[in-house]
């Protein structure tokens, strides 16, 4: 019993590393408040339940079935289909050259927050001040890219330097000794920083603008699919991540729980983190006399823009809370940028059969020189657009494609199920198949000619 558990939590802790991270602490908190609040909790449990899961289950089961990163993967299942695994790794590439550049800012902000350097009016400082040429560089776009932030730059360096030092090692020595450190040490660090902010004066207020379901949301599409893009960013499915990963798992995983432990446990560090922003939005609501509305209309700023404000009113340790908080962001998302820079690695290294060490230098190479345009001053624009293409083309589309031709073009629900059920304690069955097979490339096809109609527009 005790051997078994052990085994259970080495395995996942590569698949948890990747799916806890800046998804779960920077961008959960505001996509939920946008979208309904409370309400957005229901389409959320919905999306989790019905695909998040299920798809989950689906990936390692490929891997563990077939050996191999997502492109071997899926040509393995049928000759006809590894493009399907390059067109996931490509989304993979394209996201690690603008999550690496958000990683660098956390880290460049937690060494600001020593003494709050970023000064009383923290609108004027770094990141508010990139945010605001969003505006200006739309309208002149490429032409002005401007010259490189230069509190990011070394940052961003030094994000590459430990993404890249960790792959060299490989997956035993590397991956998963970095996950060893990064993972506990990021839950030590975020669990001091959410219980602080549950006793801060004003919390309870902030905790109830959040939850606060706003019930006319709940049938709009746009809440749909930002439940479904924040499922499978947060638990980085489609992305050929989690079958690079389960080709790891040793023989005798257990994939159906391992699947749903990651599931679930992804999922409460998102709903801690969005407790803990919201209460300590609650806090400023009280201190400054404005309302927790106003306050949380930060958007992708939120963390840098209105916590740094925050913490210029903490009541004691401010500097010490603000390296808690932003270096949970660095840890988060260094295991995940670790994870997703593997996935074309291994892809790459597969494919062409060249060394390790090849092949860490020639796709991380490559990303890093690409993020260097993200962390100029007119950087943001390209992340924007970076990022509304992955969630066009990237998460509704891949997903869609992917789910429909295991199910209804190869017709592999069946024998994945069986490989599936072989090791575990939790047996799935026709539910799984019609949530897949069914319920997701409704809702996900639903979701991409609304993305359509939307750019139509
Ligand atoms: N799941 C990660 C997060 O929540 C991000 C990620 C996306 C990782 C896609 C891998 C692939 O931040
Ligand atoms: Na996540």
């Amino acid at each position: 019993m005790f051997r078994r558990l052990v085994l259970i939590k080495l395995q996942l802790s590569a698949a948890v590393g990747s799916a806890v991270g800046l998804g779960n602490i920077w961008r959960f908190p505001y996509v939920a408040y946008d979208n309904g609040g409370g309400a957005f909790l229901i389409p959320y449990l919905f999306a989790l339940l019905t695909a998040g899961i299920p798809l989950l289950i689906m990936e390692f089961t490929m891997g563990h079935k077939y050996r191999g990163s997502a492109p071997l993967s899926y040509a393995r299942m049928n000759k006809k289909t590894e493009w399907i695994g390059w067109w996931q790794v490509a989304i993979a590439f394209v996201i690690s050259t603008y999550y690496a550049v958000i990683i660098a800012w956390a880290m460049a902000y937690t060494y600001f927050a020593v003494g709050q350097q970023w000064g009383e009016d923290t609108g004027g400082f770094l990141m508010a001040d990139y945010l605001k040429r969003v505006d200006i560089v739309n309208d002149a776009a490429i032409g002005s890219v401007g010259s490189i932030v230069p509190g990011v730059f070394i940052p961003l360096v030094l994000v590459w330097v430990i993404t890249l030092g960790v792959l060299f090692k490989g997956v035993k020595k590397g991956i998963e000794v970095a996950n060893r450190i990064f993972i506990p040490t990021l839950v030590v660090m975020f669990l001091i920083i959410v219980i602080r902010a549950l006793t801060l004066e004003g919390a309870s207020l902030g905790l109830e603008t959040f939850f606060k379901p706003d019930w006319s949301e709940i049938m709009s599409p746009g809440v749909w699919v930002a439940a479904y893009g924040q499922i499978f960013f947060s638990l980085s499915i489609a992305f050929a991540i989690m079958i690079t990963y389960s080709s790891y798992l040793p023989k005798k995983a257990d994939i159906n729980n391992n699947a749903f432990i990651a599931g679930f446990s992804n999922s409460s560090v998102e709903l801690l983190a969005g407790f803990g922003v919201f209460a300590t939005l609650g806090f400023m609501a009280t201190q400054s006399g404005v309302g927790v509305d106003e306050v949380a209309a930060g958007g992708i700023g939120l963390a840098f823009v209105v916590f740094p404000q925050i913490l210029n009113t903490f009541p004691g340790l401010n500097g010490l809370f603000g390296v808690l908080f932003f270096g949970s962001l660095v840890f988060a998302g260094l295991s995940s940028l670790i994870s997703i820079v593997e996935t074309f690695v291994a892809g790459v290294q597969e494919k062409f059969k060249v060394s390790r060490t090849k092949a860490v230098m020639i796709g991380g190479g490559l990303s890093a020189l690409i993020s260097i345009l993200f962390a100029t001053q007119g950087g943001l624009f390209f992340l924007d657009a970076a990022d509304y293409f992955i969630n066009t083309f990237g998460i509704a589309l891949a997903g869609l494609v992917s789910v429909i031709t295991i199910s209804w073009f190869v017709k592999k629900l069946k024998p994945f199920q069986d490989h599936a059920n072989a090791t575990s304690d939790i047996r799935i069955g026709l539910w799984w198949r019609v949530c897949l097979g069914v319920v997701t490339p409704v809702v996900l096809g639903y979701m991409f000619i609304m993305n359509l109609i939307d750019n139509l527009k």
